[in-house]
């Protein structure tokens, strides 16, 4: 009687009696109300991250519908069934905490509930990674389908969208330049649509990687999440999850290295946000592949950024898409790619780019022969602050601090942060170099995206916008700056980071890919004899299990335990 091939006769509930199994798991499917012919098709999970508390996923339930619809007309019977959600502004201390929690989630729901395929609904920063790592371990044919981006708002003759216009005006607000009338205005007029912020922050970047890895339909990545064509976009992934069924394509097959190098390209090419490349290394290490920072600065050197979008340049997503998408960026990027990596349509990406060109704005989505910057947008740095590397999105940056050396102000943890940098008597210049310590994945803040740390306000007051900032913390993708993210190993691991005191010299050169702490080793050997012990794990539950196993940056911040050997 039992056949667990397919359908709801996958992974049966183990009484000791498989025939039973079956027939009860089918009495209950009977109590769904689904006739014979619908239970007898093949099941297609949507593992779907609606929650109240995530704006960004507001409209998940009529993406949800669309999905359950290109699966029912492709012959197949949905089931949406909810995951962790992470809504960036929501959690404390950081979503990115919670990223793999969630990424087991997906993975044990996808692998214990009887499905043939899946549709990864997915949007917000965290979720998107969270989603891929967890169907990279499942390895059950799975389509991702992105919420897509906002749509800015006209402003008084500009436009506004989440989120480097928040940082733009609340940076204006405290130096002065605004009021508290206008930034309360603002406020509402930020964050308007549903959808993921507006611009190449780290939710759009990874929709871009996720397309470029070939996880997602063409196309897909850029549609705003208020436009019909996500609607069909949703409808197409439910077919396509159906069709995946007979003739599957597993993560396994389209996540390989090849394809990781492609995503790494795209990164650099969309001037994409460093929490990206954190949490391309952790899909990727879900399927036993390796992410070089050595090897990111060769491509970084090779791939020109040629999109012109906000934190970088001056458009929002929703530009990109009307430019001609993703698909228009990787066309110009054509040379410098592995062509023959297999996406989840069954093509290669070849055979995916050797179609019409059709409409691309210039202005948006740059020629490779007339990048909108030569180099790529990030790269690493190594030294004796960050012996395993650091990251600098130098798209974002600027180049007046590429070869700089300056006097340390420390800043020992956040609440040393917030409570001093913007006291009138902080001893600081706009030469100087701030840090901040204890922010890495080790430290009880879990990485927040804290790099970006605020213009004393004293300084801020007198004009000064942008200083050379360095910590084990991340930064949205949204924000802008000479930020160097992601020291390791991490102030909390007792790495060097941990050992710098206000007063040092530290040296940054990107032309050498260098960051020094110029201390004599002796006084730094003695430094670190002093060091408190790291204080005692947390007691239970998942903080105990985060602060034992998670891994540095650059091993993608996953659990030791969650990565393939
Ligand atoms: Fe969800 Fe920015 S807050 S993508």
């Amino acid at each position: 009687m039992s056949d667990n091939s397919h359908g709801f006769a996958r992974g049966l509930t183990q009484y000791g009696d498989a025939d039973f199994s079956l027939y009860l798991r089918r009495s209950f499917v009977n109590a769904m109300g689904y006739s014979k012919e619908l239970m007898a098709r093949p099941v297609i999970g949507i593992a779907q991250s609606a929650s109240g508390f995530n704006n960004c996923h507001r409209h998940f339930p009529e993406l949800v519908e669309a999905i359950k619809r290109g699966v029912l007309a492709a012959g197949g019977l949905p089931l949406d069934f909810p995951t962790i959600s992470l809504g960036e502004a929501f959690l404390s201390p950081t979503s990115m905490k919670f990223r793999n929690l969630m990424s087991m989630d997906v993975e044990e729901m996808i692998r214990a509930q009887p499905m043939d395929a899946v549709v990864l609904l997915g949007g917000c920063d965290k979720t998107v990674p969270a989603l891929l790592m967890g169907a990279a371990s499942a390895n059950v044919p799975s389509v991702l389908l992105v919420g897509g981006p906002m749509l800015p708002m006209a402003y008084q003759g500009e436009r506004l969208g989440a989120c480097t216009d928040c940082r733009r005006f609340w940076a204006k607000f405290r130096s002065g330049e605004i009021g508290k009338a206008q930034i309360d205005d603002i406020e509402g007029r930020l964050a308007t649509t549903a959808g993921s912020c507006a611009v190449m922050g780290t939710a759009s970047t990874m929709a871009a990687i996720a397309e470029a890895l070939g996880m997602s339909l063409p196309g897909t990545a850029a549609i705003p999440a208020v436009h019909a064509d996500r609607l069909r976009a949703a409808e197409a992934s439910g077919k396509r999850a159906v069709e995946l069924v007979a003739k599957p394509i597993r993560p396994s097959q389209i996540i390989t290295a090849k394809a990781v190098e492609n995503a790494l390209r795209v990164l650099l090419a969309i001037g994409g946000s460093t929490n990206a490349l954190i949490h391309l290394t952790a899909i990727a290490g879900r399927l036993g592949i390796k992410v070089s920072l050595e090897r990111l600065n060769t491509l970084s050197d090779e791939t020109p950024v040629l999109i012109d979008l906000k934190p970088t340049g001056q458009h929002y997503m929703s530009d990109l898409y009307a430019a001609g998408g993703l698909g228009a960026v990787l066309r110009e990027l054509r040379a410098l790619l592995h062509l023959d990596c297999l996406t989840i349509t069954g093509e290669t990406l070849g055979e995916r780019l050797s179609g019409a060109e059709g409409y691309v704005d210039r202005a948006v989505v740059r020629p490779i022969a007339d990048p909108f910057l030569r180099q790529g947008g990030l790269v690493a740095l190594f030294g004796t602050l960050a012996p395993n590397g650091a990251i600098l999105k130098r798209s974002a940056a600027d180049p007046r601090f590429f070869e700089h050396e300056g006097r340390a102000v420390v800043f020992t943890s956040l609440e040393d942060l917030a409570a001093r940098i913007d006291s009138p008597d902080l001893d600081v210049t706009e030469d100087d170099i701030l840090v901040l310590q204890h922010a890495g994945p080790k430290s009880s803040a879990a990485m927040p995206e804290a790099g970006y740390l605020p213009i004393p306000a004293k300084l801020a007051k007198k004009g000064v916008r942008d200083m050379l900032r360095i910590s084990d913390a991340r930064m949205s993708g949204t924000a802008y700056g000479t930020i160097v993210l992601h020291v390791s190993p991490d102030a909390a691991s007792h790495g060097p980071l941990a050992l710098a005191r206000s007063g040092d010299r530290i040296r940054i050169s990107v032309a050498r890919r260098s960051l020094d702490l110029l201390v004599q080793e002796s006084e730094l050997a003695a430094r670190a004899k002093a060091l408190a012990q790291p204080a005692t794990l947390p007691l239970r539950g998942y903080d105990r299990l985060y602060r034992q196993s998670v891994l540095q940056a650059e091993d993608g911040c996953d659990f030791d335990f969650l990565r393939k050997a």
